[in-house]
């Protein structure tokens, strides 16, 4: 199994605030979109209410003790990371698309990293991209966006790929 991390993080490795994005960044959106689609993604709870439904033509795994009982129609409700685990092993490709607490989880487990970095300082901020050892990792690929009406900030994505023991 191939582990992906997928954010959108700012100077200040901001994720979140008010359980919101705290930017509008069409272009980051269709990105998101064009990497996760048909792939298996997973979320924490926070992460799923904030977006309000399971996302179409993607396998949804939602990270929850408290959703447990909750019928939800396209997504796949896990009550502890061993249960989830078992079910990821069997995947070929799996997208962690949020929020702090399953960046924290997986961050040391992942092979690549998707980062989409906003050039902004967020001041209060709620939620936080986990700290990167970059030594750790390297960078494959570098794509620099504009602002305009429709992307708020200046961003760039970067594919991270994590080092081999003997690199
Ligand atoms: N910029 C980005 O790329 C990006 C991506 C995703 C999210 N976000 C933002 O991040 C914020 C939400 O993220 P968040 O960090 O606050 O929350 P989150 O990680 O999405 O969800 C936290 C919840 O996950 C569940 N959980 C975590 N670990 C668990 C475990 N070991 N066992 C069972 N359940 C577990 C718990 O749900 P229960 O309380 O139900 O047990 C916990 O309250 C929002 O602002 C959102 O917009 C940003």
């Amino acid at each position: 199994m191939k582990l992906h991390l997928i954010a959108a993080v700012s100077e200040n490795f901001a994720i979140g605030k008010d359980s919101q994005l705290p930017w509008k960044l069409s272009d980051d959106l269709k990105l998101f979109k064009r990497l996760t689609l048909n792939q298996t993604v997973v979320m924490g709870r926070k992460t799923y209410e904030s977006i309000s439904r399971p996302l179409p033509h993607r396998m949804n795994c939602i990270l929850s003790s408290t959703l447990i009982d909750e019928h939800l129609d396209g997504a796949h409700v896990f009550c502890d990371k061993k249960q989830l685990d078992e079910f990821l092993s069997k995947q070929q490709q799996v997208f962690i698309i949020g929020g702090s607490s399953l960046y924290q989880m997986y961050l040391q487990q992942a092979d690549f990293l998707h980062l989409s970095r906003v050039q902004v300082h967020i001041e209060a901020a709620d939620a936080f991209f986990p700290n990167i050892h970059w030594q750790d990792w390297q960078l494959m690929e570098q794509v620099d966006y504009c602002a305009n009406e429709d992307n708020q900030y200046p961003w760039s994505y970067q594919l991270w790929k994590k080092k081999e023991k003997n690199d």
